[in-house]
């Protein structure tokens, strides 16, 4: 589930303006604050005092047989009472005025298995902002055994989920801390989205799970004298007895008969104002009842929660009466129970879902045709334009103007789960990979199937680990002899340097040696390719192709001649070892020059242009190197991808986000549009590379983000392009300030590439004298503290 912001309607709001009104008159008070106080202090020393007296009790070794499982459950529920009860506040920063603290308390999480980012992500960019709206409130996420929202495919074994459910609860703690949060890690890694730095990652997650089963379960076996079915009965009821409590109070408050699941509409736009969404889709229950409240952390007052999240719990009972006494007054929709009450009301609930019939595809929105045809020249040169006004008008899934196959643009991260990865077998190229199989014949980008897989195991090897990492003094080399011929007060064109720059740079990569004599042919001929195909990608009718053919076939005679004697290392070398035929190795030599090296010279482009418009972004960036750098160049690829967009062909009949995909659709996935969309971005449009850093890059919803494609057929290039954008940049801000050149600003055309329509004209500034790289006495670069040579 992605933590996805949805948009309340922003319709004045009587009611809730009268209760902000009296509830910070409330606060008004003298000696009231919204955090923590006396009251809160003596819960927490309470709960501590709970814990340590019955560990003491456990560990004295005087405790056995039922007494003692009794004590390791109770022990196990105190547990569960500081993490609901004081953790959780902490997390909504209700504890401390200190956020530090605040975030220190919030690891009680960490320290019982689950880990704090993730529940933070979950809880509240999820739930708290989108409650019981389907798809999007991780709470009510439901899988094969339980069905907790009607958007949801029903199955029969649903229909029994009323009688099944408080034991599925009762087990979820243990599943989510020992199974849910490894499988989703995984899950991210291998599959969709693979993050940098994610071994360390997966290492922390299994030391902090072992470390976890570790001291609540290994060590009482190991140093108590009990037999190990009573350790074991006393760990396995106390997991039991909180997932029951957490699904109770969690569940019962938002599945109830009086809730309503809420869906955007086609723009994300809920249909009520915040605070009656909450009062539409939550309830209370024992309003009334101290001890209930005392043990519930304050969350049977649920709707006073939602509303107030960053209050102290102390505080809801009377906040809870003022949002009652106020819905009253408003004739506002205030729902609460008995505890008696909430439980029956929640298993009717769940019954009624249960049986449910299952949503059926609808038909997805359409883009119509006089969108396109006021303005005939975007479809020439801003296609991705139309793909943005497409989802903003009308949704995440809209079927675009099309003659013959139909053709839909998706945008919506569990859209793209579904296509490249879920059912990712239903999902072919679409036809503009044949048309690209022209210039490149079969290589890696255009083959599908078998061939594919195999070619894929044999060549990714090489843009990989140590392959890669050991081309940097080579990339390193190739930089400087481009920034030697920058001079102080120049102005030059990025975007064309660092075109035969990248050129350059894969040509070591392919042949293993220096190919510059090469490089200008080679890129004249590219250029010459690459217009010819993207016009008849555009156009059905294929002028000029008589010139293509020739223009490639002296390309390949090109690759073929530098192929003949390939360096040590080299692809071409890795090629001929493997048993590649004569043209199969041109394919895939072309294929890789093609895929490269627009794509780091686009990119390497738009982030000297951004830094040249964002002086102190540079100046951190050059200052810091290493992870701030390295976002700088990810944050330029989400505002200006160098791939804009993709297409897939559905194989056989699709549902993407509950739309109808026909059988041959074409579909655009375009990180152009996704990468700029407010549901997932805050301040989509503002270049803040910060949100690429720990901890703001744990919110970034995942598959919000691809710049390099999605699922198993992700660039096999990102190390290398990575690399080469990190080392040039470094080396680049190191030797020049980069400051904006005269004339206009590029825009972006969307062509193969999202290449900037004119030159990118930066005026350098040198920094003799300021130069804070290290030369060794070979005049090589030497890695600074902050390591910007380091490839991810
Ligand atoms: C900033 C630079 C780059 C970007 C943004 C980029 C982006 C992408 C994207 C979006 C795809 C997926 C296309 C699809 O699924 O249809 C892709 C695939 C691919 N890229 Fe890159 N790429 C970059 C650099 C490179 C480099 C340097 C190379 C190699 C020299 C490379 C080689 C490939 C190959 C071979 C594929 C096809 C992978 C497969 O289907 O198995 N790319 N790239």
């Amino acid at each position: 589930m992605d933590a996805v912001r949805p948009r309340y309607a922003t319709t004045h709001d009587p009611y809730f303006e009268e209760l902000t009104k009296r509830v910070n008159a409330y606060f008004a008070l003298p000696g009231r604050s919204r955090r923590a106080g006396p009251a809160m202090w003596r819960k927490s020393a309470t709960l501590v005092a709970l814990l340590v007296g019955l560990a003491t009790a456990i560990y004295s070794g005087r405790l056995h047989g039922a007494t003692f499982v009794v004590a390791f459950i109770a022990w196990q529920f105190v547990q569960f009472l500081t993490t609901i009860g004081i953790a959780h506040d902490a997390t909504h920063g209700a504890y401390a005025r200190s956020r530090k603290v605040n975030r220190w308390i919030g690891r009680i999480f960490d320290a019982l298995g689950i880990d704090s980012s993730h529940w933070i992500a979950n809880h509240l960019h999820s739930h708290h902002a989108a409650p019981n709206v389907p798809l999007r409130d991780s709470a009510i996420e439901s899988f094969s055994l339980v069905r907790l929202h009607p958007k949801t495919k029903g199955r029969h074994i649903h229909r029994l989920q009323h009688w099944y459910m408080f034991a599925v609860y009762s087990l979820v703690t243990v599943f989510q801390v020992y199974f849910l949060e490894p499988v989703s890690f995984a899950h991210r890694v291998f599959g969709f989205r693979r993050e940098p730095g994610w071994i360390a990652g997966l290492a922390r997650m299994l030391a902090k799970k072992l470390a976890v089963l570790g001291w609540s379960l290994v060590l009482p076996l190991v140093v108590l004298s009990n037999p190990w079915s009573e350790i074991a009965t006393g760990w396995l009821l106390g997991h039991m007895l909180c997932g029951l409590a957490l699904g109770i109070i969690f569940q019962t408050t938002h599945l109830h008969e009086g809730t309503s699941f809420i869906e955007p509409d086609a723009d994300g736009r809920l249909p009520s104002p915040f605070a009656m969404h909450v009062l539409a889709t939550t309830a209370e229950f024992s309003v009334e009842n101290p001890i209930v409240t005392w043990i519930a952390g304050g969350l049977n007052l649920h709707v006073t929660h939602h509303l107030f999240p960053s209050v102290s719990q102390t505080h809801l009972p009377a906040l809870s009466r003022i949002v009652r006494q106020t819905a009253r007054e408003h004739g506002a929709p205030y729902v609460h129970y008995s505890l008696w009450g909430a439980l029956r009301s929640h298993v009717r609930m769940l019954r009624k879902l249960g049986s449910m019939p299952s949503p059926g595809p609808r038909e997805a929105p359409r883009l119509s045709w006089s969108a396109v045809l006021m303005k005939p020249s975007r479809f020439l040169h801003a296609r991705t334009e139309i793909l943005m006004q497409a989802s903003r008008r009308h949704g995440h899934v809209v079927r675009l103007p099309s003659l013959g196959t139909p053709m839909f643009v998706a945008t919506h991260p569990v859209a793209l789960q579904r296509m490249f990865k879920d059912n990712a077998d239903n999902w072919a190229k679409s036809e503009e990979y044949a048309l690209l199989a022209e210039w490149i014949g079969r290589g890696l980008i255009t083959t599908e199937g078998e061939l594919w897989a195999s070619d894929r195991r044999i060549l990714s090897p090489a843009f990989h680990g140590d392959m890669v990492r050991g081309l940097s003094e080579r990339i390193e080399e190739s930089a400087r002899a481009m920034l030697a011929t920058w001079t102080q007060d120049r102005e030059v064109d990025v975007s064309d340097e660092m075109t035969r720059l990248s050129l350059g740079i894969i040509g070591r990569k392919l042949f293993g040696r220096d190919i510059s004599p090469s490089l200008g042919e080679i890129g004249r001929l590219m250029t010459v390719c690459q217009e010819h195909l993207t016009r008849r990608m555009l156009m059905p009718v294929d002028f000029g192709s008589r010139r293509f053919r020739r223009t490639r076939d002296e390309l390949r005679a090109i690759v073929a001649r530098l192929a003949v004697h390939p360096g040590p290392g080299s692809v071409a070398e890795l090629l001929s070892e493997n048993g590649f035929g004569h043209e199969a190795q041109i394919d895939h030599l072309v294929g890789f020059f093609a895929a490269g090296y627009e794509t780091t010279a686009t990119s390497l482009a738009w982030t000297v242009f951004l830094l040249t418009k964002h002086s102190s972004v540079q100046e951190r960036a050059r200052h810091e190197g290493g992870a701030f750098l390295r976002a700088t160049i990810e944050e330029s690829m989400r505002l200006y991808p160098p791939v804009p967009c993709f297409g897939r062909r559905a194989l056989a009949d699709d549902v993407l986000m509950g739309f109808r995909i026909p059988a041959g659709a074409k579909v655009i996935v375009a990180p152009h549009v996704t990468h700029r969309h407010p549901d997932f971005w805050e301040t989509p449009e503002a270049f803040d590379p910060e949100r690429f850093l720990l901890p703001r890059r744990n919110a970034i919803p995942r598959g919000a983000y691809f710049p390099f494609g999605l699922g198993h057929r992700f660039c096999v290039g990102r190390q290398m392009a990575m690399l080469t954008s990190e080392v040039t940049l470094a080396l680049a801000l190191e030797a020049f300030e980069l400051q904006p050149g005269n004339g206009p600003d590029p825009s972006p055309v969307a062509l193969i590439a999202l290449r900037p329509d004119r030159p990118v004209a930066v005026r350098l500034r040198s920094r003799d004298g300021e130069r804070r790289v290290a030369r060794d006495p070979a005049g090589k670069c030497q890695r600074s503290p902050a390591g910007f040579l380091v490839a991810s």
